[in-house]
Parts: structure tokens; sequence; C-alpha cells
């Protein structure tokens, strides 16, 4: 058996006895990567309150399309949702970190979260971050009940209708009603289609400019129909 001591600096691979000296060890390579994950865990691990709401502190990893938004669209989403959801309201961000970092900037006690993610590196926020795959879109930790949420706000990672249908799947399972989604305008039918939304004249920007034009969609009576 391959034991893999975990120490403050080093990543050693230590045999449990020398009869297990034919046994396969961690490459070097493996390790490299497991100390690399390790070392990143504890620089999120190490920041302080403020710098954890900041999404500036996780680059975005295009391999995971990730296209995050200009801080005054994700605090124009997080009002948007904490005011949509009501006193001591529950809010779901779904594959939607940034809206989740600013409601945790808000600092308010009003409300609750969850941030529902695929890339781990937000599990740096514990409790609240729920690892999420679109593909098994109600795979989700019996804690998470159904109907549990007073709105869930979710950007769908592609423009497709197969990724829709199926993040559309939990959207569903999580809400008590309300949905704001975001994602591309050429989206528009499939949303309506399948969740009943339609498009806002609030236009969410991004940090970077991005090839397809990008909208938000309600089901509900939103602030976000009522500006431009
Ligand atoms: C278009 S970005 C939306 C981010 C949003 N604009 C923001 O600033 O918060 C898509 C999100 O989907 C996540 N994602 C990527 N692959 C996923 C998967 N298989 N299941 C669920 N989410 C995924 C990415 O990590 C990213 O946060």
């Amino acid at each position: 058996m391959v034991k893999v001591s975990l120490r403050k600096e080093s990543y050693r691979c230590e045999m449990s006895n020398s009869e297990d000296e034919d046994l396969p060890q961690l490459s070097s390579h493996a390790l490299a990567a497991l100390q690399e994950f390790y070392a990143e865990q504890k620089q999120y691990a190490d920041l302080g309150g403020d710098d954890k709401c900041n999404i500036g502190i996780i680059e975005e990893n295009w391999q995971l399309s990730q296209f995050w938004y200009t801080p005054e669209t994700a605090l124009r989403l997080a009002e948007e949702a904490v005011a949509s959801a009501g006193e001591g309201g529950r809010i779901a961000c779904v594959s939607a970190p940034s809206v989740y970092q600013k409601l945790r900037e808000l600092h308010r006690e009003d409300f609750s979260i969850c941030i529902f993610e695929y890339d781990r590196r937000f599990a740096m926020y514990g409790e609240e971050f729920i690892f999420y795959d679109y593909n098994n879109p109600v795979d989700l930790p019996e804690k998470i009940a159904a109907h549990s949420f007073d709105i869930v706000i979710a950007d769908p990672p592609y423009l497709s209708e197969e990724c829709l249908r199926k993040m559309s799947e939990t959207i569903k399972y999580l809400t008590r009603g309300k949905i704001l989604l975001c994602t591309g305008a050429v989206m528009e039918e499939e949303a309506a289609k399948l969740l009943g939304v339609k498009m806002c004249k609030f236009i969410p920007k991004h940090t970077r400019t991005l090839g397809n034009e990008f909208r938000c969609y309600v089901n509900y009576d939103s602030g976000l129909d009522r500006e431009l």
C-alpha cells in the first residue's frame, strides 16, 4: 500500500513496510500535481475575509468556460437576488461564482447562500460550496432539499441546448419558484421553453469582451426588466 504523507512543505511517498517495495508509487509528475493542488488550496485558505469575496483572486480558466462579470454587474445581480429572495431568503448561485462572492461581500445576515460549482477552487468557501456538474443535474448532497431556495441564479458554462436542458433540471429542483438565468441571447427560445423565463432589459457585462451577446432572463416581475 502506498501511503502519501502530507507535510507542511513537502509530500512524500512512504511504503508501509519493506514487502511493499514492488507495489507502484506515485510518479514524480503525480506528486508535483498533488503538491501544486495543496499549495493552491492553502493559498486560498490563508486569504482573509474580504479577499475571499474578490473574484479576481480566482483566475478565469477558459477550459471551464469561465468568464467573470464586471464587479458592477455582479453587484447588480446580487442585489436583485437579495430583493427577490426576501427577508431570510435562501439564494442558490449555480455556476455563477462572482454573484456568490458579491453576496458574501454584502456582509448581511438576512439571507443565506450556496455556491454550486464544478471548479473546486471555490471549495475555499467551506460549507456553502456544493460540488456540481451539470452532466449529473440532480446529483446533489442530501442536505440540499428539493425546492429549498427562494431564488436560483444560474449561468450555464456552454451555449448549447443540452447544457441548458440539464442545468434547467437542477434549477427546477432547487427553486421554490424564482429563476434568474444569465446566458447568451441566442438561447432565448430554449430558455423560454425549458424554464418559462423571458429576456430582461438589463444587459450583463463581463470583464472581457465576449463574442456572444449575453442577457438575463427571469420568470417573475424583476427590477432587471425596468432598466437598460
Ligand atoms: C460562463 S461561466 C459563468 C460565470 C459568471 N459569469 C460569473 O461571473 O460568476 C460558467 C461557469 O460554469 C462553471 N462550469 C464549468 N464546467 C461546469 C460543469 N461541468 N458543471 C457545472 N458548472 C461548470 C465554470 O466554472 C463557471 O463558473
